[in-house]
């Protein structure tokens, strides 16, 4: 879909990428540039820089890349007509009359609408006669009427097609209803209810939208829980349940709780600013998600080994976010709902403040399964200590703790301080061949670039990324040194496109940007060019360097064929191959 140009000038200088990209990353200024950490990869140290004078960014580490529509299509995993569509939006435009829709919009729209519907319907049921049941399930967990309402939570009669037949009232087709998993596909074609007999939770994304529901049943049935699949409005990967609440509590953290019957005792005691995963083991999207919300996650799972191993688990994935992480030691019940439920708000407060910090947490790990009352018991967790410990950053902390050890094990603590520096200098051994190998990878990686057809020589790779960040730079280069280049001659597909759009833009007498290719590349290509982009201070600059340029890729033999390989001769053809 294109949109005017007018219109994208507009909706770029209402959203100056600077303040778009710092509600999502803590940006920091380095010279004309600003840097953080990628919110697409995880990362400790900044390689996502933003360059305020072409309003692009580029990540060094991942290679994502673009200016602002990219920004936003990456981040919310929207289309291109939906980023557009939100940062109009954002920006209080209204959409251009004449768009042209690709369809996916309508239908996530619709699927929303679906799901609104749905929702009000279920929340309808709990207080009908037919969803007696459901309401005196909520009650006798202790829930008050005004928390059921905050949640919106519901019930799904124990029919076959009350909730089908309601849609259907209102419009919505059996297709629809399956496709947005509300209904399933019965033997005969029809449709039947995808929650029967279950109170429900409505899962709210952080613009208000209800995506998913999740359905418990009122006994001991299994499954215990249902949790809708994914659909064109929701990932599952990606939800997180009562987010939407959590991110506007005053706290700078966050409690990550295994339930969401624990999440709506936790709103309901007062904390806030508790969330839940949704029947899936913490995802690398979520922790990232988490981190944007929050300077410090505070894991609360359950007390039983299951809960135990899916913290070890959660902490692994947030120890390659920048985020503090602690751990709960629950105590007084198995999940802080009961605990709440046994011993009230007070002693949920006890336990956040006598949160473990991650080491203090393996070091409790390590210990859980020895009695400490042996010498070969004491010698296993002195040895699994140092191990824990040398990873530790701050060498307070590290004598902090080996004191500790010292006292618990009776191994003399200069023995324990010893040993972990041992380790920690095979950790720095490792580390510098790591960063040896990644120097070697990313020199690897120009040549594995996805955006070459294999076997691509190098040098012909510089030469047209090479050129195109110079016409970028001097577009009146292209007459000067690129008479005779066609689109054809590169090597490959994407830099064929960049090259094609940038001689009509230039033939415009159009100074030509990143943002004038949204329309014709996908985000991974966007990342291609932003590369592309950030290395032009490294050029020469010179019409010289150009045409050599030009000459490298002239001679290249994997040039794209004009109109496919079936309009070649024989021995055209054959020279396609010849490397
Ligand atoms: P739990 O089994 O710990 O349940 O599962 P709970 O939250 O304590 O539930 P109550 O108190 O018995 O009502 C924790 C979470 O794991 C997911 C759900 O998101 C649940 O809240 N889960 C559990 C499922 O998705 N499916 C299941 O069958 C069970
Ligand atoms: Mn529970």
């Amino acid at each position: 879909m294109r949109f005017s140009e007018a219109f994208l000038d507009e909706l770029r200088s209402k959203n100056d990428i600077e303040t778009v990209v710092s509600s999502y990353v803590q940006l920091r200024r380095s010279g004309r540039l600003l840097s953080g950490l990628c919110p697409f990869h995880g990362e400790k140290t900044p390689s996502f820089y933003i360059y305020p004078e072409t309003q692009s960014y580029y990540c060094f580490g991942c290679g994502a890349g673009g200016d602002v529509i990219t920004f936003i299509r990456t981040a919310e995993n929207l289309s291109y007509a939906d980023a557009v569509q939100l940062l109009a939006n954002r920006a209080g435009m209204a959409m251009p009359e004449d768009q042209v829709d690709d369809g996916t919009v309508a239908l996530r729209k619709r699927c929303y609408a679906a799901n609104r519907e749905a929702a009000k319907f279920f929340h309808t049921q709990l207080h009908s006669d037919m969803g007696k049941e459901g309401l005196a399930y909520f009650l006798s967990r202790g829930l008050q009427p005004a928390t059921i309402r905050h949640f919106g939570l519901g019930f799904a009669p124990n029919e076959w097609t009350a909730l089908t037949k309601h849609l259907r009232s209102l419009g919505f087709r059996d297709d629809e209803l399956i496709q947005f998993n509300l209904a399933r596909k019965s033997k005969n074609g029809g449709a039947y209810d995808a929650f029967r007999n279950r109170v429900i939770f409505p899962i709210i994304d952080l613009q208000g939208n209800v995506v998913a529901f999740g359905g418990r049943v009122l006994d001991d049935t299994k499954p215990k829980y249902l949790n809708s699949s994914d659909t064109i409005a929701y990932k599952k990967s990606r939800g997180v349940f009562a987010l939407n609440f959590a991110k506007n509590s005053d706290e700078k953290e966050l409690i990550l709780c295994e339930g969401y019957m624990d999440v709506i005792a936790l709103h309901q005691a007062g904390f806030t600013n508790a969330v839940a995963g949704l029947g899936t083991a913490l995802t690398e999207e979520q922790a990232l998600l988490l981190s944007r919300y929050a300077q410090q996650v505070n894991i609360c799972y359950d007390s039983d080994e299951a809960g135990r191993k899916a913290a070890e688990k959660a902490v692994r994935v947030f120890s390659k976010i920048n985020v503090k992480i602690k751990v709960l030691q629950l105590s007084g019940g198995k999940d802080p709902d009961e605990i709440i439920k046994n011993h009230g708000p007070e002693k949920m407060r006890a336990i956040l403040s006598g949160a473990m910090n991650d080491t203090e947490f393996q070091l409790s790990r390590a210990k859980e399964n020895l009695s400490l009352e042996t010498e070969d018991d004491k010698l296993s967790y002195a040895n699994e200590a140092v191990k824990i410990l040398a990873s530790v950053p701050n060498p307070i902390e590290r004598d902090l703790y080996a004191s500790k050890i010292s006292e618990e094990t009776g191994v003399a603590k200069p023995t324990i301080l010893a040993q972990i520096d041992r380790q920690r200098r095979n950790h720095q051994k490792n580390k510098q061949k790591e960063q040896f190998l990644s120097i070697e990878k990313e020199m690897s990686s120009f040549a594995k670039s996805e955006f070459y057809p294999p076997g691509t020589p190098v040098r012909t790779r510089k030469a047209e990324e090479q050129l195109l960040a110079s016409l970028f730079h001097s577009p009146d280069f292209l007459q000067v040194a690129c008479a005779d280049l066609q689109g054809t001659d590169f090597s490959s597909q994407t830099n064929r496109t960049i090259f094609e759009r940038l001689t009509a833009l230039i033939a415009q007498s159009h100074h030509p940007s990143i943002h004038d290719f949204n329309d014709c590349l996908t985000p991974s290509e966007m990342g291609h060019l932003s590369k592309i982009l950030s290395s032009s201070e490294k050029l020469g600059n010179s019409p010289k360097e150009c045409r050599d340029c030009v000459c490298v890729i002239k001679e290249s033999p994997s040039s794209i064929p004009p109109t496919g390989a079936g309009h070649l001769s024989d021995d055209e053809f054959l020279k396609l191959f010849h490397k």
